[in-house]
C-alpha cells in the first residue's frame, strides 16, 4: 500500500492509460480524482473503481478550460484535503491530424492537440503547484510521445505540443526540486482501446510499425506502463526529476 494517505489527480482518467493509473493507484490505497471531460467515461470508471473498493471521485473537467481546471483542483482539496500526485495524461485529438503532413495540417488540428495536451498540462500543473509547495512534497508525471522525440512524419500537431510538454517538465523540475517536488515525463507505447482497434483493422500495418522496436510489441497499460508511472508517483523516485522516460519497448531511442 505505497499510496496510503496519498491523494492523486489523473487527467483523462476515464479510459486507456489514465484508467490504468487510477486502478493502480486505487489498488495501493491512494485517493484518486478522475479528471475527465467525458461524463459517461468518468462516471463508468468511478463506478468500476468503487466496486473494487477504491476511494475515487469523478470530477468533470476539460483540462483545456482554465475555470474548469481551477474548480477541479479546488474540489480535490475540498474533498481529500491535499494533492500529492498529479498525472497529466489527458489528450484529445482530431484523429485525422495523426496522419497528415505538416503542409496539410490545419490550425484546427493544431489547436485541439495543443489545447487538450500542452495547455491542459500547463493549467493543471499551475493550479496544483501551490498545494504541493505548501506541504513540501509532490510528484508530477507528464505524458509526451515518441512522435515528438523522434520527429515522426505526419504528427506535427501532436508531436510538437508533446515536445512543449517535455520542455515544461524540465522547467518545473528546476523550479520545484528544492520544494520536494519532482516532475518527470513518460513516452508510452501502449495497446489501449484506440490502438487495439487499429491493430485489428490493419494487422499488417501494426506488425510493420512494431517489428523494428527493440521489444517488438505495444505495451499493456496495466502491466507494462502503469508500474513505471507508479514508481514515478512513489516516494522511491525522490531523486529522479526532469527526466523523459520511454515506456515503449525502446521506441524513443530509435532513429
Ligand atoms: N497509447 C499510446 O501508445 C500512446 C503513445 C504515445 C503517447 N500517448 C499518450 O498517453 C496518453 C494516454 O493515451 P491513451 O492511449 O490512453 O489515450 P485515450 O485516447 O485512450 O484516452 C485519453 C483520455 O483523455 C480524455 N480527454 C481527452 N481530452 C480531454 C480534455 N480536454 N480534458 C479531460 N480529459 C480529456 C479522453 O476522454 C480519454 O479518457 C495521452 O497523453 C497520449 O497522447 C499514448
Amino acid at each position: 500500500m505505497r499510496f496510503e494517505n496519498r491523494v492523486a489527480i489523473v487527467t483523462g482518467g476515464g479510459m486507456g492509460l489514465g484508467k490504468a493509473y487510477v486502478k493502480a493507484l486505487g489498488s495501493e490505497g491512494c485517493k484518486v480524482v478522475i479528471a475527465e471531460y467525458s461524463e459517461p467515461l468518468g462516471k463508468a470508471c468511478e463506478q468500476e473503481m468503487r466496486e473494487l473498493g477504491y476511494d475515487v471521485l469523478f470530477v468533470k473537467c476539460d483540462v483545456s478550460k482554465e475555470d474548469e481546471v481551477k474548480a477541479m483542483v479546488e474540489k480535490t482539496v475540498e474533498t481529500y484535503g491535499k494533492i500529492d500526485i498529479l498525472i497529466n495524461n489527458a489528450q484529445g485529438a482530431d484523429k485525422s491530424s495523426l496522419s497528415t503532413v505538416t503542409e496539410d495540417t490545419t490550425i484546427e488540428m493544431f489547436k485541439i492537440n495543443w489545447y487538450t495536451g500542452a495547455f491542459g498540462t500547463f493549467l493543471c500543473t499551475k493550479y496544483t503547484i501551490p498545494y504541493m509547495k505548501q506541504q513540501g512534497y509532490g510528484r508530477i508525471i507528464n505524458t509526451a510521445s515518441a512522435t515528438g522525440v523522434n520527429g515522426m512524419a505526419t504528427f506535427s500537431a501532436l508531436g510538437s505540443q508533446k515536445e512543449a510538454i517535455r520542455g515544461l517538465t524540465r522547467v518545473c523540475a528546476t523550479e520545484l526540486g528544492s520544494f520536494g517536488i519532482t516532475c518527470n515525463v513518460i513516452c508510452p507505447g501502449a495497446l489501449t482501446e484506440a490502438s487495439r482497434l487499429w491493430k485489428e483493422a490493419y494487422p499488417e500495418l501494426y506488425e510493420e510499425a512494431v517489428a523494428p522496436q527493440p521489444i517488438p510489441r505495444l505495451g499493456d497499460p496495466d502491466t507494462d506502463i502503469a508500474p513505471v508511472v507508479m514508481f514515478l508517483a512513489s516516494e522511491d523516485s525522490r531523486f529522479v526529476t526532469g527526466q523523459t522516460i520511454g515506456v515503449d519497448g525502446g521506441t524513443t531511442m530509435m532513429p
